[in-house]
């Protein structure tokens, strides 16, 4: 069942149904997102229903499809992209390919501006298109709202049963007056109130309800989320209640555990163990460079500390204790928690042991069906401090997904050709390209221009077309420390609490760097990434160093949900101040700029 007066976003794969879901939810309505097949039986008690994109075409085999009765249960049912399409298929309409495949920027002429949808709305605007289909036949019932030069029916609409389609994603940016549409077919739907502050007290009664008699063992990795979980916890249940462990793996920001504990001590939260396990993990990592095997071994050892530190606390099941976690609704659905989702990755709180405990009823996660502002905005209510609950994401595994270590150089077979001065770096990165994951090179660009803290524009569509054309790169990076490319020196190695240390100090100064400006919150997530190679030479501060020579990426990015990315533009000014102060830290020889998107790259390099 769904939950009453909400509205229910039908997945028909692609990235799209968060997206749309946390746009509703913006709209003052809850959002709930179910595959595509769910029964209208099931969605009874909706207020509306969305049936958002995919990648996939109505008449595949296998694609996905609706029930048909959805359309019966006198509720707005509004198309987007496959979903558009999906109706006009369901209903009797016809779908072809169009002319041409549609991606991006497309003009929209409204043709019938009585329509709900785009009432008040100007007559022709800018929308965002990505479709090789398109609606050829409209159902019996429907007429064409709006067309564009290439799509005709760019939008449908039957006024009887309350039916709309869109060709184009008015859930994205780039689509002029997305929100006001959205909020045009919200407001229809006449769905339930609904906010973050009253849902913060519906969330504290579950709480109550599920955890009963019991007591929460909780894991805060330092990440907003489960700072946020363990907080709520905390003002729920009491502090006597509940209690937190946090695992310091060595993998963690510079000052990071203090930060934490200094944001409780004011809610007079003090039940947080701390454990120095750092020892231990840079044990486990020793000789290790496949980032999967790193992946792993970093899991495997955190469990394995947790189960430790709770015997050693005896905080055992027979004596009432469950386990907390701090996931968040996208965690639930991006591990193929609904059927047409792409599998990305397995999220760590969702692997088979964990899901055994879940389906025991012994785990509680109270803040799963939130997204991630609404996790933000709960802390900020709970009294965490603004800065601490708008910090970027940052991966379970810490800097570990951040320190690239090799034996040895690696370099590809193939070089390709690449017309401008450039250096391929002899270490591989992970990329998405087409269906599946990449492992391979980052070529490195150069400018002698004056004016070297301006990334050339050119290189920016440079960062696009290489990886599409040279097999052998997923990623390209443009060097703003030196003018043409240095001779090399590897640094072979593992992961070591110096080169952790090292990560540290440049990451930061990045985020000192990036503080002082107002770019915080607009630029999604800035890794910073190091290098296990530096120049022959050595950069200004190498006769200090005593870690062998390295080289650093700053990798800032742009993104909504993280599924897609592009390299955020960052002034001059700030790109200089950032690469002299790395460069001035002892072991660090070279500075480059991370220009590729996800895809062909992904956010982090491992
Ligand atoms: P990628 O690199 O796949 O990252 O583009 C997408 C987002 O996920 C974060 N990320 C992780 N988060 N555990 C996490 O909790 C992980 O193992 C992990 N790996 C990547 C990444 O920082 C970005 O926000």
């Amino acid at each position: 069942m769904v939950r009453k007066g909400s509205i229910v976003i039908l997945d028909c794969g692609g990235q799209y149904a968060h997206l749309i879901g946390n746009r509703v939810r913006r709209l003052g309505a809850f959002s709930e997102i179910r595959v595509a097949e769910t029964s209208a039986k099931e969605l009874t008690g909706a207020a509306g229903i969305i049936l958002s994109g995919g990648p996939q075409s109505v008449y595949e085999q296998g694609s996905p499809q609706i029930d048909p009765v959805i359309f019966d249960l006198g509720v707005p049912v509004l198309g987007i992209c496959y979903g558009h399409q999906l109706i006009a298929h369901t209903l009797g309409g016809e779908v072809k390919p169009g002319k041409i495949k549609e991606y991006g920027h497309a003009d929209i002429t409204i043709t019938q501006p009585q329509s709900p949808l785009f009432s008040g709305l100007p007559k022709m605007y800018g929308v965002w298109m990505s479709h090789g289909d398109e609606v050829k036949v409209l159902p019996a019932g429907f007429i064409c709202t709006a067309s564009s030069d290439t799509c005709n029916i760019a939008s449908m609409w039957n006024e009887e049963r309350r039916i709309f389609g869109v060709q184009f994603h008015l859930e994205v940016t780039h689509t002029q007056h997305g929100m006001e549409m959205l909020k045009r077919f919200v407001d229809l739907c006449k769905p339930a109130p609904w906010s973050i502050e009253s849902y913060a007290k519906e969330i504290g009664r579950q709480i109550r309800e599920e955890v009963k008699d019991r007591k929460v063992f909780m894991l805060v990795s330092g990440g907003v989320d489960s700072t946020v979980a363990f907080t709520l916890l905390n003002e729920v249940l009491g502090r006597g209640r509940v209690q937190g462990l946090l695992v310091d793996t060595g993998l963690m920001r510079k000052n990071e555990v203090v930060g934490i504990q200094e944001a409780f001590e004011p809610l007079q939260i003090t039940n947080l163990r701390i454990e120095d396990a750092s020892d231990e993990f840079f044990a486990a990592l020793k000789g290790v460079y496949d980032p999967e095997e790193k992946r792993k071994r970093i899991g495997d050892l955190f469990l394995k500390v947790q189960k430790r530190v709770s015997e050693e606390m005896h905080l055992k099941v027979e004596d009432g204790w469950m386990l907390g976690q701090g996931t968040i609704y996208p965690d639930t659905i991006e591990t193929g928690g609904t059927k047409h989702a792409d599998h990305i990755k397995t999220h760590h709180n969702r692997v088979q042991a964990v899901q055994d405990m879940i389906d025991a009823g012994l785990v509680i996660e109270p803040l799963k069906d939130l997204y991630k502002d609404e996790v933000r905005k709960l802390g900020e209510e709970l009294g965490l401090p603004h800065d601490l609950v708008w910090r970027h994401p940052f991966p379970g595994p810490g800097l570990g997904v951040r320190i690239l270590c090799a034996e040895e150089p690696n370099l590809p077979k193939e070089k390709g050709s690449v017309a401008i001065p450039h250096l391929v770096l002899p270490v591989r990165s992970v990329g998405v390209q087409g269906d599946g994951r990449t492992y391979r090179h980052a070529v490195a660009l150069f400018s002698a221009s004056e004016d070297t803290f301006n990334v050339p524009h050119a290189f920016r569509s440079m960062a696009t077309t290489i990886p599409n054309t040279v097999p052998a790169f997923n990623r390209v990076v443009f060097c703003t420390s030196h003018a043409e490319p240095p001779s090399i020196v590897f640094t072979p190695g593992a992961i070591t609490r110096e080169r952790a240390d090292l990560l540290r100090e440049a990451d930061a100064v990045v985020h000192e760097e990036l503080r002082r400006t107002d770019l915080y919150e607009t630029v999604w997530q800035f890794p910073v990434v190091l290098l296990p190679f530096g120049t022959r030479d050595g950069g200004p501060a190498s006769a200090k160093a005593t870690v062998g020579r390295h080289s650093i990426v700053l990798r800032p990015v742009e993104s909504q949900e993280a599924m897609t990315a592009n390299a955020a533009a960052l002034p001059a000014t700030l790109i200089r101040r950032m690469t002299e102060r790395i460069l001035s830290i002892p072991g660090i020889d070279m500075v480059f700029l991370d220009l590729t998107s996800k895809p062909p790259g992904t956010i982090e390099w491992e």
